[in-house]
């Protein structure tokens, strides 16, 4: 026996921070932002009331939500070189790398004077929450060759998003269901991008230095972009009829063959927030028509219930969200930039609870090099 600490590989198990913010019981299907099921927040309330909710640990007052309300609306619009910016950015480009480079540009424009100062810190808050959805839509439409959208004051967080995207308002349902999806996707425990966030805030780095460092950590294909091969997947399949040939083959092949947007580390249960995704997406669905993708994902639903259920294998949020996405016709490297406009809330929550009693993030390694080498100069080197 030694007393020298376990390494935990991904850092499983090991607890890096005290948190009040959400709450997950991976059995029960729970997950809860200070206290409040997601499914009731998704349901009752609003992406802005969630966020305060989120940021401040108590539901607003009318009076706080309305102020709150309006200093969003009030901090949407781009500076217009940042919007220069974002036009000289390859058009092909990822839309997650422009993000991150809008995001950390906005640091140019708004200096904080110091992350010591809570009115700076949350005027800083309230300008990334509101100007994501800004840099989202305008580089989404920079590539499509159309024009900047101005954002629209009488729309709230989910219908201006979808405003300054398309240039039109968002029916009734499509408006819900993106307002619940930024809901859904605003917190997560600590996961990859929030710990990023609260590592980089632990140096005392500028909110838009945090919020930067999140975003490329989202980026990444094991953390946000399940949604994305979801999708692809069920365009693999074709068509329900063939959800079971095609799983028997993979199968054969693979007995270890993972479906994706099935599965996650901590629910052994439906994720909640694919619950909420699919509801949603019926009522979308019930003004134009059910998708073939979404008829195939049900059927792989079924069927792979039966296969991996015993292992506690089940849709997590990314395997309906790409589906409910391509069908409000949002092309489909822009789903983890919404992940990211919704999550903001989440990383700012943190970034503002690291800040309480900080400690700078410094872990150890176990060294696995040479010790004490010698310099050979070069021209004695083979
Ligand atoms: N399809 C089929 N079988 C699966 C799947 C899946 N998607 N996921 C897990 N399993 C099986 C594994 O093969 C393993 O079986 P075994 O016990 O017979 O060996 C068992 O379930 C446990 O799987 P692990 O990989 O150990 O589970 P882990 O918690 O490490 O991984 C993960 C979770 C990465 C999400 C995994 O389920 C996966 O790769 N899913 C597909 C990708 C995906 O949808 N990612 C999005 C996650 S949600 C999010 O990030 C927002």
């Amino acid at each position: 026996m030694t007393n020298e600490p376990e390494y935990r590989p991904g850092l499983e198990d090991v607890i890096a921070a005290k948190s009040a913010i959400s709450f997950i019981d991976g059995k029960r299907a729970r997950l809860e932002y200070r206290g409040i099921p997601v499914e009731v927040l998704a349901k009752e309330s609003s992406y802005e009331e969630t966020s305060w909710l989120l940021l401040k640990g108590t539901l607003p007052t009318q009076r706080q939500l309305a102020d709150f309300d309006h200093d969003l609306r009030q901090r949407r619009k781009l500076h217009y070189r940042l919007k220069d910016l974002l036009r000289t950015m390859p058009a092909t480009g990822h839309p997650m790398d422009a993000l991150q480079a809008g995001v950390s540009a906005m640091g140019l424009f708004h200096p904080s004077r110091s992350v010591k100062d809570p009115a700076a810190n949350w005027d800083a808050t309230l300008r990334i929450l509101a100007s994501l959805p800004s840099l989202v839509a305008a580089f989404a439409r920079i590539r499509r060759g159309d024009e900047i959208l101005d954002p629209r004051e009488d729309l709230d967080h989910a219908a201006n998003f979808y405003y300054m995207t398309f240039g039109h308002e968002p029916t009734p349902a499509v408006r819900k269901v993106l307002d619940a999806s930024f809901i859904v996707h605003a917190e997560h425990t600590m996961n990859a991008s929030t710990f990023t966030a609260r590592v980089t805030g632990s140096t005392l780095a500028n909110p838009y230095a945090v919020i930067s460092a999140a975003v490329g950590s989202l980026s990444g294909p094991l953390h946000g972009g399940a949604n994305e091969e979801a999708l692809a997947q069920f365009e693999a399949i074709g068509s329900a009829a063939n959800v079971k040939p095609w799983l028997d083959g993979k199968l054969a092949a693979d007995p270890k063959f993972k479906v994706m947007g099935l599965g996650h580390r901590v629910y052994k249960v439906k994720d909640p927030r694919a619950n909420v995704v699919q509801e949603l997406a019926e009522h979308v669905f019930a003004e134009t028509s059910r998708p073939k993708n979404y008829e195939t994902a049900l059927e792989l639903e079924r069927v792979a219930a039966g296969i991996y259920g015993p292992k506690g294998v089940y849709p997590n949020v990314d395997f309906y969200s790409g589906v409910v996405y391509q069908a409000l016709g949002i092309p489909t490297d822009v789903f983890t930039p919404i992940f990211a406009v919704g999550r903001a809330a989440g990383w700012l929550a943190h970034w503002n609870e690291q800040l309480v009693g900080n400690r700078i993030f410094r872990p150890e390694q176990i060294f696995t090099g040479t010790v004490d080498a010698d310099y050979v100069p070069l021209e004695k080197r083979p």
